[in-house]
């Protein structure tokens, strides 16, 4: 029997192995994808109504993957690394991210985690790093994306973006919520990042 939580890796899956870039191949291929299953309970947060606007913008690739991850919302563990203290209540209120598999995820990797990230429309990730190595696959366009002190620029949907260990990230998104998708490996799969920026710097 396929279950819902199967029918969330195979769609994580045929995004990222539909992507052109050695980089997303080379860890595709590294990835054991007959992962086991954790039992989780679901969790809903506050940026997952940000989930039809990008259900509705998603292009054809990612199509697939932000319709169904809007219509079984309520069925996933949802979670946030950081709490009102760290980046205040509009942040927290429009920021989520739902880890597939991982060290905590849907199912159980200890080597790679891979998941996706909700970020609601202008709304700045201020800049932060971790010692993973990380891949983003934006499934929506129209973000401005950043690496250590350059300037912001706008990423589309389906852009490769890979930040080495410890490198400086932030992402500023525009009318439009970011639903994107990551890979972690390398390092601790739950670190909290190191948030160096603040909420009101590093506007685009
Ligand atoms: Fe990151």
């Amino acid at each position: 029997m396929t279950t819902k939580l199967d029918r969330l890796l195979a769609a994580f899956h045929t995004v990222l192995a539909g992507i052109d870039h050695a980089l997303v191949s080379d860890f595709v291929s590294r990835i054991r994808w007959n992962m086991d299953a954790r039992p989780l309970g679901a969790r809903p947060l506050a940026c997952l109504r940000h989930l039809d606007r990008a259900a509705e913008i998603a292009p054809s690739f990612a199509k697939p993957l932000a319709t169904f991850l809007a219509e079984e919302r309520g069925r996933f563990r949802w979670g946030q690394t950081y709490a009102e203290a760290d980046l205040g209540k509009p942040f927290v209120d429009n920021y989520g991210w739902l880890e597939v598999f991982g060290a905590r995820g849907h199912f159980i990797n200890d080597t790679f985690a891979g998941g996706i990230l909700i970020l609601g429309p202008n709304l700045l990730y201020p800049d932060h790093h971790h010692i993973a190595e990380e891949i983003y696959v934006p499934l929506t366009g129209g973000t401005c994306w950043r690496k250590e002190d350059k300037d912001f620029a706008i990423r589309q949907a389906g852009e490769v973006i890979y930040h080495a260990s410890n490198v400086s990230h932030a992402m500023q998104t525009g009318s439009d919520p970011l639903l994107a998708l990551y890979l972690w490996h390398g390092g601790p799969l739950d670190q909290k990042s190191s948030v160096t920026g603040t909420i009101s710097s590093g506007k685009a």
